[in-house]
């Protein structure tokens, strides 16, 4: 059945290639610019909790789901006998849509700030804001980050999506264990990994919570069938439950790695942590400015090609969704479905290229209730798909895996290629999270963050 579909050539490569899918921008530019603006520490252990309480659980379902049905995510819910279900994966489908659409923004950015690295432009931090509305410019890149995602698409499986993972996980992983080595030799990088490493919770509150988990949902691509799909190519001799460990492993270990580089970087300068969203594209050139030309334009090239390379390997993923969608239900080739949709998607995301400075009407777009100042489309964007959607869609699939599919057929799937989980504390512990924590915190969190971000209205605080 799931031949003429493709399939991962082993393990390896699916681990690879998921592990691909969950390291991302999340991690290298996200993680640690929500650990310096929520608090240190205390956000990087609540984050860390989430990622193996919750988030593993929901990991393994999703990739269980796609291997038993192999399907995409609306044909999963189908091909298990609960048309009405389906609803889950067609909102999975809207998240991949929307996130690709910004995430191929910030792509585009850090392939950009790789080019103007390699000249010794680190001025570019100070102009940021200068760079991000040249429209022309980000619309090139952005084309080329698209057209890069299409083409490795497009080779499909093994030869398109596991290829790459071989190729770029190997040396994401070295260039980040050779910038952290950096990181580690300069002056106050012990200042940095304090703030990183030294709990505060005097720093705790429901806001840090939010923002972990929407991290960990994002990091780990929960919540839109990316796992539902990559599951779907997934062998049937193969083991689930230490794939995902795998995986998961990998997800959190970049970006606490992500960590350990960007607090030496930002201390040895004196800089503070919390410039939010800007750490990376506004306070970091100033760092590789004051390495020297020679040495700046390494460290700073060498770090933005990893922040490229991770990215690529995301948006493989998001386009991978839509794409098995069209081609499982609507029998398109897989050539065609590939640009078809990544030029869909390119189309949607012109309002946030011109959402970061070069129109007014994008760039103060919505005002939300009960907060003072207006966001932009793509800052909008960002909280729908990402605080909103992934969370209520970990929590419908936990909901429904536990309630509708149950848990006895989940664990049937989980017990192929794994002779030992029957009657495991594995097995008892996925089960009291899907029927319990997953549905319960999730939900309780979602319906919190929709009254907090959208209406301004705190519960608890
Ligand atoms: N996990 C990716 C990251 O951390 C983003 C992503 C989200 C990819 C959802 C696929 C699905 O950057």
């Amino acid at each position: 059945m799931s031949t003429h579909r493709g399939e991962f050539n082993s393990k390896l490569g699916f681990i690879l290639a998921t592990a691909g899918s969950a390291v991302g921008l999340g991690n290298i530019w996200g993680f640690p610019f929500q650990v310096g603006s929520g608090g240190g520490a205390i956000f990087v252990l609540i984050y860390l909790a989430f990622c193996f309480i919750l988030c593993y659980p929901i990991m393994v379902t999703e990739v269980a789901i796609g291997r038993k049905t192999s399907r995409n995510p609306v044909g999963a819910f189908n091909a298990l006998g609960f048309r009405k279900w389906s609803f889950i994966g067609k909102l999975g489908i809207v998240s991949g849509f929307l996130i690709l659409s910004f995430y191929n923004v910030l792509a585009a950015w850090s392939l950009g700030y790789f080019i103007e690295m390699l000249q010794g432009n680190f001025e570019v931090g100070q102009k940021f804001t200068q760079f991000t509305s040249n429209v022309p410019l980000i619309a090139v890149y952005s084309v080329i980050f698209m057209s890069a995602t299409a083409f490795i698409v497009s080779g499909g499986i093994k030869s398109g999506i596991e290829r790459t993972a071989k190729l770029l996980m190997p040396s994401l992983v070295i260039i980040i264990l050779f910038l952290v080595g950096y990181a580690f030799t300069l002056p106050n990088a012990m200042q940095g990994i304090e703030f990183y490493l030294m709990p505060d919770f005097s720093k705790l509150n429901l806001q840090v919570v939010y923002s972990a988990l929407g991290q960990a949902f994002f990091s780990l691509s929960l919540g839109m069938g990316a796992l539902i799909t990559y599951g779907s190519y997934f062998s049937r001799k193969e083991d689930i439950i230490s794939s995902v460990a795998y995986i998961t492993l990998a997800d959190a270990g970049i970006a606490f790695a992500a960590g350990l580089m960007m607090f030496p970087f930002v201390f040895s300068q004196g800089l503070a942590p919390n410039g939010g969203s800007g750490l990376i594209f506004v306070t970091l050139p100033g760092v590789f400015a004051s390495l020297g030309p020679m040495l700046g334009v390494f460290i700073g090239a060498l770090f933005f090609l990893l922040l490229s390379f991770a990215a690529l390997t995301s948006t493989v993923s998001l386009l991978e969704v839509p794409v098995a969608y069209v081609i499982d239900e609507y029998k398109l080739e897989r050539k065609k479905a590939a640009w078809l949709v990544a030029g869909a998607i390119f189309l949607v995301s012109i309002p946030s290229i011109l959402a970061n400075g070069a129109s007014e009407f994008f760039t103060s777009f919505v005002h939300y209730f009960g907060h003072d100042n207006p966001k932009s489309f793509m800052a909008m964007v960002v909280d729908v798909a990402n605080s909103s959607l992934l969370p209520l869609g970990g929590c419908l699939i936990s909901f429904f895996t536990a309630y509708i599919w149950k848990k006895e057929n989940l664990n049937q799937e989980l017990r192929i290629g794994n002779e030992t989980f029957e009657g495991s504390f594995i097995e008892k512990y996925i089960g009291v999270a899907v029927c319990y924590l997953c549905p319960f915190i999730l939900g309780v969190l979602f319906i919190l963050t929709v009254l907090d971000l959208y209406f301004g209205i705190k519960i608890i605080t």
